[in-house]
């Protein structure tokens, strides 16, 4: 919960500019609490699904740590989650690995783990986990990646069930890869489906479109016991009406009933977004015709959603202030004319030094971060109850120079 108290922004009891005069800016803070409030209420909408946090959304050890501790699995997308993921002290029975374009490496440190299952993307991967399984002589669990052609009703970056997309199995040719195979002789057991439409879906109705494709498979292929039905449970960002995750779950509910499958969903923006905050500081006011600019200190770097899919974030003053609101635009310091952080916000007048908070950043924000212009990367703290902790260091200049031979 943020909101102002003496004038001072908070969330919940900590004041966010003492926290920026700490770790000075530009800093992500993050709530472990709301994360894991927000992964209750998934498991209460869902209560016989496992739910797997997505950890492209934000694979922060300490934001793993938290929801591992609170019961959920993970999804990873590449061996670098997958390491992470263990790292933070999750065991490989507990992660999924799926992803469009696993390397041999990649399958070959997934398989050595022994890690939950597989989702796969295509045949050409199941050849091959067919090839390194026999050659490590172990027996993993799959479930096929469907593309069902369903178009999500969501931006065309974050679409991924149509035809056109790169991502899934198109559905006849998962059909053909059930019928031929033979859970005997196959170096692998396929026993499940995956599909995943979208992220930030704005109707349930797609998703009851892919769920019923999926069905229609798990009807003839009956030794398919677990339906991943994915993530993409959306968040309102600046308060635009979303479907909540019960109406998907009322949506969803009455298909499964009776069906003896297991249900994974492997949420990461409705878990993270909404319980991560960027502060930025001002550095200049620029005014050009009848346009205001806040040049701040972080920018497409730190945040790129707004550059990428054209997101827009809330924007709120650290300090509380009666002036009169007019519209500005939040910029960063980056040399690229994307760097915007916020077009036409209603902001209080701003002076040099003043800071902001980016709202809704927690998923899809720092793990988008990159070190363009040499700047690197920023600091994470997280909150936890009544005590704060920085859970990654600012990077440093020196640490930038470091893999340079
Ligand atoms: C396969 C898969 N699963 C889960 C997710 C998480 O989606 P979201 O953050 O929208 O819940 C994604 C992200 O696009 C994904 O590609």
């Amino acid at each position: 919960m943020l909101g102002y108290r003496d004038g001072k922004l908070y969330w919940r009891t900590h004041d966010l500019a003492q926290i920026a005069a700490q770790v000075g800016t530009p800093c992500y803070i993050y709530d472990l609490d709301g994360m894991c409030a927000k992964l209750r209420t998934l498991q209460s909408a869902f209560p016989q699904a496992e739910i797997h946090y997505s950890l492209k959304a934000n694979a922060n050890l300490a934001v793993i740590r938290a929801l591992s501790a609170a019961g959920a699995h993970f999804d990873a997308v590449s061996g670098g989650e997958i390491f992470r993921a263990v790292r933070a002290g999750v065991a490989p029975e507990r992660i999924v690995f799926a992803g469009v374009g696993k390397t041999r490496h990649e399958l070959d440190y997934a398989l050595q783990l022994g890690v939950a299952w597989i989702n796969v993307e295509s045949s050409g991967e199941l050849t091959r986990i067919g090839q390194l399984s026999r050659a490590l002589g172990v027996r993993p669990r799959l479930a096929l990646r469907l593309n069902p052609d369903v178009h999500a009703d969501t931006h065309p970056h974050i679409a991924t069930g149509h035809a056109a997309a790169k991502f899934g199995i198109p559905l006849d040719q998962a059909a053909h890869i059930l019928d031929a195979h033979d859970p005997e002789r196959d170096p692998y057991c396929i026993e499940g489906l995956h599909v995943h439409i979208g992220s930030q879906l704005q109707s349930v109705e797609r998703t009851v479109e892919a769920l019923q494709a999926a069905l229609a498979l798990i009807d003839r292929f009956p030794f398919l016991r677990t339906l991943d039905l994915g993530g993409g449970f959306p968040v309102s960002y600046i308060g635009e009406p979303v479907p909540s995750v019960e109406a998907f779950a009322a949506a969803v509910q009455p298909l499964l009933a009776g069906r003896q499958i297991s249900l994974i969903l492997e949420p990461g923006r409705y878990i993270a977004a909404e319980n991560g905050v960027l502060i930025v500081e001002v550095q200049y006011v620029k005014r050009a015709s009848s346009d205001t600019f806040y040049v701040v200190d972080g920018g497409m770097t730190e945040l790129v959603r707004p550059a990428l899919y054209g997101a827009t974030h809330d924007v709120l003053p650290l300090r509380q202030s009666d002036a009169e609101r007019t519209l500005a635009h939040v910029v960063g310091p980056i040399c690229e004319s994307a760097d915007v952080l916020r077009t036409h916000v209603l902001l209080p007048l701003l002076a040099e030094g003043d800071l902001l908070a980016i709202l809704h950043v927690g998923a899809y924000g720092a793990v988008m971060g990159s070190t363009y212009n040499a700047r690197p990367l920023p600091p994470e703290v997280v909150l936890e109850g009544d005590s704060w902790r920085l859970a990654r260091r600012r990077q440093t200049w020196e640490d930038l120079l470091r893999e340079e031979i």
